[in-house]
């Protein structure tokens, strides 16, 4: 299995691009279950979620092609997909496929809404905490759909397709409100989704249905309201930039008091988790390309957080944003509202040196002066790119164990990390 070997305490310096968003390409790619024409997605990063989730689409019948990268004006563009589910040859997203990432339940809509039957495996994914579907269930309920549980499968008809109606989540959840406009992209009538997470990622995905002629008002607000139509077409779309992507490499800058400019990143994207980084004593600029993320030395100021839903800080850097405090000058408290079980970091840290003290749905950060390199295991997605972090600052080597994790969300993550002057290498086998 490969490893990955840091040997800490280099500045960055530099500029690296960023890639398209896995969170926008994994729904978009979902997204062509809704037509028969061909659907082409531009920029889409080489992920290892990416290729599984076009196995399990190719098993619905969907044909695709992939162009390899390609040079923009704003510098190297990721894959092109070409996608066409002329016909869905089977309904059935099997447990071995579905229980290797999550999103893959997000067939289940389109496959309602295209064919009126659908039967997907109840999900895994990354063990950050229990992650139920039944929003998206209550999401298809809406809709029309008759739904049973039988042996660990979802089995959903919806006679004559899905209906529109109004869908009023308890809670927000971007998986959900995917499911529910993809379901009702191709549901007869109207339908209103309130509480609907207003990620960038899901308007991403609501641009790419009204190319594909569906109509939606509301897009990045909490109220969706879309008129369903009998028949989707195909459409081209470029993936917008991945903004974790973005603010884990922005935090890796402040993290080792560097200066680089990150192609193609938006501030508007994650100004949240920018201004706690502002706030850290990180320079974070505007320029025509992307952004530049700055620290010259100077202590980094304990700032604490709590994650929340778009536009609030993303649960997804908060594993990297504790790996900065870890290093900060006195300290943070840092709180996780979205899952229940996301703090499998803590411990890998403080193999580090790290003093985190776990209470609840709060991490106390108590700022060291160094960290020390040594073995860690990857335990999931986010929570490995924390430890790539906490290795570029701590003295000595640090052993990235079970990388296949960061395999999954950040594209030649040692490639752009070492262009900018990063001693970190993959060893392989
Ligand atoms: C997506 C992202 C993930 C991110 C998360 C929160 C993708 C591919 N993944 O995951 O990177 O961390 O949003 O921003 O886009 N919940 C329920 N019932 C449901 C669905 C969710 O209770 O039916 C709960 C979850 O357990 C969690 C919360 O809602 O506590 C938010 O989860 P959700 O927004 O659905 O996350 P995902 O869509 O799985």
């Amino acid at each position: 299995m490969d490893r990955i070997k840091i040997t800490g305490g280099q500045r960055l310096e530099g500029s690296l691009p960023i890639s398209g968003a896995k969170n926008a390409a994994l729904p978009l790619l979902i997204a062509t279950l809704l037509t028969s024409d061909r659907l082409t997605l531009k920029n889409v990063p080489n992920l290892a979620d990416v290729a599984l989730l076009a196995r399990i689409l190719r098993n619905h019948g969907v044909d695709h092609s992939i162009e390899g990268k390609r040079a923009s004006p704003n510098g190297l563009m990721g894959e092109t997909y070409h996608l066409t589910a002329r016909d869905i040859v089977d309904t059935t997203a099997p447990y071995e496929m579905v229980s290797r990432m999550r999103a893959s339940f997000w067939v289940l809509a389109p496959l309602l809404a295209r064919c009126g039957q659908a039967r997907v495996s109840l999900p895994g994914g990354c063990a950050i905490g229990t992650r139920p579907v039944d929003l998206h269930l209550l999401a298809m309920k809406q809709l029309g759909a008759e739904i049973d549980i039988d042996a660990g499968y979802v089995v959903a008809r919806a006679k004559g397709g899905l209906r529109g109606n109004r869908i009023v989540f308890p809670k927000v959840s971007v998986g959900a409100t995917h499911a529910a406009l993809l379901g009702a992209a191709l549901a007869r009538g109207e339908t209103v989704i309130d509480n609907a997470a207003r990620e960038p990622e899901i308007c991403d995905v609501a641009h790419c249905l009204i190319k594909m002629g569906a109509l939606i008002d509301g897009i990045g607000t909490s109220t969706l309201r879309i008129q369903g139509r009998d028949r989707l077409e195909g459409a081209t779309h470029t993936v917008l930039p991945d903004r974790i992507e973005a603010g884990t490499f922005a935090m890796a800058v402040a993290a080792t008091g560097g200066d680089v400019v990150l192609e193609g990143a938006r501030y508007a994207l994650l100004d949240t988790a920018l201004d706690a980084l502002k706030k850290t004593g990180t320079e974070v600029t505007e320029t025509e390309t992307g952004l530049r993320v700055r620290r010259n030395g100077g202590s980094i100021e304990p700032i604490s957080v709590e994650t929340q839903p778009f536009p609030g800080f993303p649960t997804d850097l908060q594993a990297q944003f504790m790996a900065l405090m870890t290093r900060a000058s006195g300290t943070s408290v840092i709180r996780e509202t979205i899952f229940e079980n996301r703090f499998m970091h803590v411990q890998e840290l403080a193999r580090l040196g790290a003093e985190i003290q776990l209470h609840g749905d709060s991490a106390t950060v108590k700022g060291v002066k160094r960290l020390t390199g040594a073995p860690v295991m990857a335990t999931d997605l986010r929570a490995s790119v924390s430890l790539v972090i906490a290795g570029l600052m701590a003295d000595g080597e640090t052993m990235i164990n079970r990388v296949y994790h960061l395999d999954r969300g950040f594209e030649r993550l040692e490639e752009k990390l070492s262009g900018c002057g990063a001693q970190i290498e993959r060893l392989t086998g």
